[in-house]
C-alpha cells in the first residue's frame, strides 16, 4: 500500500514536473519575445581613464579599494574597501592608515564609467570591531544553485591566526551582507595575507589564499556546491621557501585555461608588484609558471629574490626610484562580458600613494586590459593613461 502510494505520487510528480516544464518553456519564449521587442541594446564607446580621478554620480571620489569588479545581469558592481581620509606617510604600509576603521562599499554602473554609490557599509558587522580588526578584499560572486550572493573577504580575525576565511551572504547583490560561519581551509594551517574567490563556468567556487606556514604557498581550494564549506580538495599553484611571500593577484579563465597572477609582497607599497603568471587546464590540476606580465618600468625583470617587502624590486636602493610598468599592487582580474561577443579580462590593482592630495581613499586604481597574441598568449601589460572599449548597454531598466 505504502509502496504503490509512493510510486503513484512519484508518477504524479514526474507529470507535474513535465507540465511545469512546458509552462517554463512557454514563458521563456514569451520573455524572449518581450526582451527582443522592448529591451534596447546599444553599443557605446567608453573611455576608461587611469589618470583622471574616478568620481561617483555625486561628484565624490569612488572609495572602493582592493575588492572586485563583477557583472551581474547587465550591471557592473564594484565592491571594495573604504580607506577613508587618512594619509599613509611612508612608502609602505604603516599599520594604521587603511588598516583600521575600514568598511566595505558598493558602487554600481551600467557603463563602467558612471558610478553610483549604493552603500559605503555593506557588511555592517564590520563596524563592531574594525577599530582593531582589519577588513580587506571583499570578493562577491553569485551562486545560482542557492540564489545567494556570497562575499569572501580577508579579516585579521582569522588571517595570520588559523585556516579560517571570512564569508558573508546576502539575498541580493546590494547587501547588506551578513557573516556566516567561516570557511575552514584544508590546504594550510595558517592563512597569510590574501584571499580571493574564483567561480568557474559551472558555478563551482574556489578560494585562493597564501599560507603563513611554510613552504610559502598559494593554494586554490574547492568549495562545496553551496559554497559554505571546503570540499578539502586543493591544489598548490606555487610554493617558495623564503620570505617575502607572493601576494595575489587574480584568477581568470580563458579558452579552457586557468591563469593565476601573483606578485611580490607589497604592503601598500608605492612601486607596485609584479605579475607572475601561472597556468593550468584545471583549477585542481598541475600549475606551471607561464611568465611575467608586469615588468619594471625600465623593461627589466624584477629579481627572483629580494630581502623584504620594504625593498623596491625595480630600484633596490631607492623606494622613490623606478616603479613597475603598472605601478600597482594587483588584487584581482575582472572578467567582464562587455558585449555578447567580447569578454574583457582586466587587471585590477591599487596604486598606493598616488592621489594628488595624499588622501588614501583617493588613491588611483589601475584598470589594465590584459591583451593576448593571436596564439592566445597573454602579453606583458602596458600602462594606458586611458583606453577605449565598446560595451553593450541596456536601456530599458524596468524590464530587466
Ligand atoms: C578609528 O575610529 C575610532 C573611533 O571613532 C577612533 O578613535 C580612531 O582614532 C580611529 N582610528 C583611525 C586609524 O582612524
Ligand atoms: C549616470 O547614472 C545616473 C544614475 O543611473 C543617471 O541618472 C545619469 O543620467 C547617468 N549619467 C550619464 C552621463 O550617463
Ligand atoms: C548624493 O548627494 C545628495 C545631495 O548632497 C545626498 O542627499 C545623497 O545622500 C548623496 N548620495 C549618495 C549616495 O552619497
Ligand atoms: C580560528 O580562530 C578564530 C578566532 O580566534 C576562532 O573563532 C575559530 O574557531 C578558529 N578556527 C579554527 C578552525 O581553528
Ligand atoms: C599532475 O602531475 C602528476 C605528476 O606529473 C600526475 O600524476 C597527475 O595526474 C597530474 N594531475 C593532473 C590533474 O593533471
Ligand atoms: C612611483 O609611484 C609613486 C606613487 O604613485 C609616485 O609617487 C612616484 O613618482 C613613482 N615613481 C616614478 C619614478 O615614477
Ligand atoms: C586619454 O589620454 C590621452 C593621452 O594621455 C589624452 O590626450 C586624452 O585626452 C585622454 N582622454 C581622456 C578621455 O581622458
Amino acid at each position: 500500500m505504502r509502496y504503490s502510494c509512493s510510486s503513484y505520487s512519484y508518477q504524479f510528480d514526474k507529470r507535474d514536473r513535465r507540465f511545469f516544464g512546458y509552462i517554463i518553456v512557454f514563458m521563456n519564449f514569451f520573455y524572449a519575445f518581450l526582451l527582443s521587442s522592448f529591451l534596447l541594446v546599444s553599443s557605446k564607446q567608453i573611455v576608461i581613464s587611469n589618470v583622471l580621478p574616478r568620481l561617483d554620480t555625486n561628484g565624490s571620489y569612488v572609495d572602493a579599494h582592493d575588492g572586485c569588479l563583477v557583472k551581474f545581469k547587465d550591471t557592473y558592481f564594484m565592491y571594495g574597501t573604504v580607506y577613508g581620509n587618512c594619509h599613509q606617510s611612508t612608502t609602505i604600509c604603516d599599520a594604521v592608515c587603511g588598516y583600521l576603521n575600514n568598511t566595505f562599499s558598493l558602487y554600481i554602473s551600467s557603463d563602467l564609467v558612471n558610478w553610483t554609490l549604493i552603500n559605503n557599509n555593506i557588511l555592517p558587522e564590520a563596524t563592531k570591531d574594525h577599530n582593531y580588526i582589519n577588513y580587506w578584499m571583499p570578493n562577491v560572486e553569485y551562486n545560482y544553485r542557492t540564489n545567494q550572493y556570497v562575499m569572501v573577504y580577508w579579516s585579521s580575525r582569522y588571517g595570520f591566526i588559523n585556516s579560517s576565511i571570512a564569508i558573508a551572504v546576502s539575498s541580493t547583490p546590494f547587501g547588506p551582507f551578513v557573516n556566516v560561519p567561516p570557511l575552514v581551509m584544508k590546504g594550510a594551517k595558517v592563512i597569510s595575507s590574501t584571499t580571493g574567490l574564483f567561480v568557474d563556468d559551472d558555478n563551482t567556487a574556489y578560494v585562493r589564499y597564501n599560507t603563513r606556514d611554510g613552504p610559502l604557498r598559494h593554494v586554490i581550494e574547492k568549495l562545496s556546491s553551496d559554497w559554505m564549506t571546503s570540499t578539502g580538495q586543493f591544489s598548490i599553484i606555487v610554493e617558495k621557501q623564503d620570505y617575502p611571500w607572493f601576494e595575489g593577484g587574480g584568477i581568470f579563465k580563458r579558452k579552457g585555461f586557468y591563469y593565476t597572477m601573483l606578485g611580490i609582497d607589497c604592503c601598500f607599497c608605492q612601486w607596485g608588484g609584479d605579475a607572475r603568471t601561472f597556468i593550468s587546464n584545471n583549477p585542481l590540476g598541475n600549475w606551471t609558471y607561464f611568465g611575467q606580465l608586469n615588468y619594471c618600468a625600465d623593461g627589466k625583470a624584477p629579481p627572483d629574490h629580494i630581502d623584504g617587502m620594504n625593498i623596491n624590486p625595480c630600484s633596490l636602493n631607492n623606494p622613490y626610484g623606478t616603479n613597475f610598468t603598472i605601478p600597482a599592487q594587483q588584487f584581482n582580474v575582472a572578467t567582464l562580458p562587455i558585449s555578447s561577443e567580447e569578454t574583457l579580462f582586466m587587471y585590477y590593482g591599487e596604486r598606493f600613494r598616488s592621489s594628488k592630495d595624499g588622501i588614501k581613499g583617493h588613491d588611483f586604481q589601475a584598470w589594465i586590459p590584459i591583451e593576448f597574441t593571436n596564439n592566445d598568449i597573454p602579453k606583458p601589460m602596458i600602462f594606458y593613461n586611458n583606453f577605449t572599449i565598446n560595451i553593450q548597454e541596456y536601456y530599458n531598466k524596468e524590464l530587466i
